[in-house]
């Protein structure tokens, strides 16, 4: 039997990956007049329903306003002016609208993905969901393309002037560029978070970051009616040895239920899974007419709340790159993006490993004193205050 031919298809810019990277970009560059095709391992429900970051930095509100994705952010997300930073019987409000003019909104990844795939398939956008064997070919010609086989078995080619790699840490792109090619950065920590969802009301109006002997925890949220709340583990940590009543004894200790009054509320809790925390960057995020952006390019631990705001970051210079190049012939911008990038990404990986070395306890009796004195330092002087506020706000894109 002869093998059945393989279906081609053309387009301008081959995006792999649907998470938020990849359908920002399709949707950023079709503004700009560029069609693209999106491949996508998983279906569309089950990118959707990942839950992962929910702070969105001012800059990433910006873009998803001027991009026209905002509608129902505006209407639904909460708008915070700051955090509070704690340790045993001391809360801090940091106030980033006092210090910095900028604010976050709690908008839930979930949330902006289910925006962008509104978006896109209104527009007709086309994306391939559940494909296999995704591979990459000729980056470095002027014809490369993508390989893969769709929902139906099918082999498939995707013929492309430019390819982007937005297929998240797991995903083949980034080990597409050529070893002698790329350079990597990497740490990771000896300690992970359990997250858990629960249907409870937030017991604070504004994100709680804790530090205590136990190890840090976390009090955030997703809406009026929904807590997100994350305690520092052991890497290792089996979810099942975690009851519901033992997380939230250990929450009710590490936030300080009962410190001046204040009462940590329970509620069933209807998501529970560990995270292992990670700093790893690739560089260059530009091989050839590859180009890597959001976390096939660099992880951060979440301390920071930097993952998605960095995604959207670097799609939010990619986009006008592509375009300057394959609408008006301007190569320079594309050329420059992955140092542009670069120079942001090392901002966040340095912010996210410092929340992350200040707040997570290592048993080392003199680390927790240096963090205490850290954490005294930013909640009392407008210097330290600010320093954090201007990060985990956000600094304006293309810094
Ligand atoms: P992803 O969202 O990972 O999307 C990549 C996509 O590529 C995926 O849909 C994947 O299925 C697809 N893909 C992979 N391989 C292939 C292939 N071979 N072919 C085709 N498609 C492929 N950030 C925060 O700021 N705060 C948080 O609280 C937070 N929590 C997180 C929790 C978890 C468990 C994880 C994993 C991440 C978390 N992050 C958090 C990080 C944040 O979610 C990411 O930074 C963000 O999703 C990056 O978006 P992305 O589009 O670059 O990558
Ligand atoms: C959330 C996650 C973070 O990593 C963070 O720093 C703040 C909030 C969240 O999932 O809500």
């Amino acid at each position: 039997m002869t093998p059945s031919p393989v279906l081609e298809e053309r387009t301008r810019v081959a995006i792999i990956g649907a998470g938020p990277s990849g359908m920002l970009l399709a949707h950023l560059l079709a503004q700009r007049g560029v069609e693209s095709v999106v491949l996508e391992s998983r279906s569309e429900e089950y990118v959707a329903s990942r839950i992962r970051a929910g702070i969105l930095e001012q800059s990433t509100v910006d873009l998803l306003r001027e991009a026209g994705l905002a509608g129902r952010l505006d209407r639904e997300a909460q708008e915070h002016r700051g955090i509070y930073l704690q340790w045993p019987e001391e809360r801090h409000h940091l106030d980033f609208v006092a210090l910095t003019g900028r604010t976050v909104h709690v908008y839930g990844q979930t949330e902006v993905q289910k925006d962008l795939v509104a978006a896109r398939t209104a527009a007709g956008q086309r994306v391939h969901y559940e494909i296999g064997d995704t591979a990459l070919h000729d980056l470095e010609s002027d014809h490369p393309s993508v390989t893969f086989t769709d929902r139906a078995g099918r082999a498939r080619r995707v013929a492309a002037e430019v390819v982007v790699g937005c297929d998240g840490s797991f995903g083949p792109s980034r080990a597409a560029v050529p070893e002698a090619a790329r350079r990597t950065w990497e740490k990771t920590y000896p300690y992970s978070w359990l997250g858990i969802l629960a249907d409870v009301a937030p017991s604070t109006d504004e994100l709680i970051y804790a530090w205590h002997p136990d190890g840090f925890a976390m009090h955030s949220m997703r809406s009026s009616t929904v807590s997100r709340l994350y305690l520092q583990v052991p890497n290792g940590t089996d979810v099942d040895d975690w009851s519901d009543d033992r997380i939230w004894e250990a929450l009710a200790t590490r936030l300080g239920h009962g410190q001046d009054g204040w009462q940590l509320t329970p509620g069933p809790v209807t998501e529970k899974s560990v995270l292992p925390m990670r700093s790893f960057v690739q560089t260059p995020m530009r091989h050839g007419r590859l180009f890597l952006a959001g976390d096939a390019g660099h992880i951060v631990p979440p301390t920071g709340a930097k993952g998605l705001n960095l995604a959207v970051a670097d799609v939010g210079l990619l986009a006008p790159a592509l375009a300057a190049w394959l609408v008006d012939g301007d190569r320079r911008p594309a050329e420059a993006y992955a140092e542009t990038a670069l120079r942001r990404v090392w901002r966040c990986t340095h912010f996210s490993w410092w929340m992350t070395s200040m707040l997570h306890t290592s048993g080392d009796p003199f680390d927790a004193q240096l963090q205490l004195s850290q954490l005294r330092w930013v909640a009392s002087s407008e210097a330290g205050a600010t320093g954090l506020a201007e990060n985990y706000a956000g600094l304006p894109i293309g810094f």
